[in-house]
């Protein structure tokens, strides 16, 4: 059986649910490659005495022997938020049916859900998108289509920032913003809502003109992971709930 089990958002929002299951299982896997990973898994070892093995990419896409252990003995892959939230792992699903291997999802925290701790109504979101690492012959740009129909809609967007685990890259809000305004050359986006770390000790949110976000430097913005949102108009109590909690730096010109 191969078991692919949410972490959540930081390392100890496990279930318990799936720490009794690990208990039973000595094949255990970490994918660190689809997120800023950072959580210390030294606590989980300790409690289960087992060691935690790293995955690469190339581990889960070229060389996935975990696929061959599961065929006979059960194999756990643990996976930050949720384990089919944005994310490829619908594709490792596929290839342990392919080889007849039963699979089992253990759901946990995911930025879907916690995003709504903005007090943006998770029900006015539109499509998400991620906003990618420009590349020399590669910019694209179908992040800003989404972020114009959303608003078209006056639904919220929701941007996951490009994670570059195998060169150390995780995109910080600054350079999300600096994209995102190369790109709006009509200034239809003003207000940024970021949020990182949630679930950490460390969570912001914060929001704010995008021309005012963008005078601080990318420190400011401190360790990944982040989110960005594009809201669309907000509802009284979208803005009342976000004002009260949120960092906000907003241009008294307006
Ligand atoms: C490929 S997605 C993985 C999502 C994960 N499976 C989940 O369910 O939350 C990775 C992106 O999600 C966002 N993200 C993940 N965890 C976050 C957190 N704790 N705080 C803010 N953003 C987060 C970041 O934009 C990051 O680049």
């Amino acid at each position: 059986m191969l078991y692919l089990i949410g972490l959540g958002l930081s390392e100890k929002d496990l279930s318990l649910k799936a720490f009794e299951l690990l208990s039973k299982i000595n094949n255990i896997f970490v994918d660190t490659y689809t997120n800023y990973f950072d959580f210390d898994l030294l606590w989980l070892e300790k409690e289960l005495n087992k060691k935690v093995i790293q995955l690469s990419r190339e581990d889960i896409e070229k060389r996935p022997i975990f696929l061959d252990i599961a065929i006979d003995q059960d194999v756990a892959i643990l996976v930050s938020g949720d384990p089919l939230v944005a994310t490829t792992h619908t594709d490792i699903l596929l290839r342990a049916k392919k080889k007849g291997i039963k699979t089992k999802i253990f759901h946990a925290s995911s930025i879907y859900s916690a995003i709504a701790e903005t007090g943006l109504h998770i029900y006015r979101f539109g499509k998400t998108a991620s906003i990618p690492f420009p590349e020399e012959n590669f910019f694209p740009k179908s992040f800003y289509d989404v972020i114009l129909e959303n608003k078209g809609r006056n639904l919220h967007t929701m941007l996951l920032l490009d994670v570059k685990k195998e060169k150390n890259l995780f995109m910080n809000p600054k350079d999300a913003m600096e994209i995102l305004r190369s790109i709006d050359k009509d200034c239809n986006i003003q207000d940024i809502i970021i949020i990182s770390r949630i679930s950490h000790d460390s969570q912001r949110i914060i929001y704010g003109d995008i021309e005012e976000l963008l005078k601080f430097n990318a420190e400011f913005y401190g360790l990944p992971p982040h989110t960005l949102v594009v809201p669309a108009t907000l509802h009284f109590a979208e803005e009342e709930y976000l004002i009260s909690l949120a960092e906000i730096y907003k241009n008294t010109k307006n």
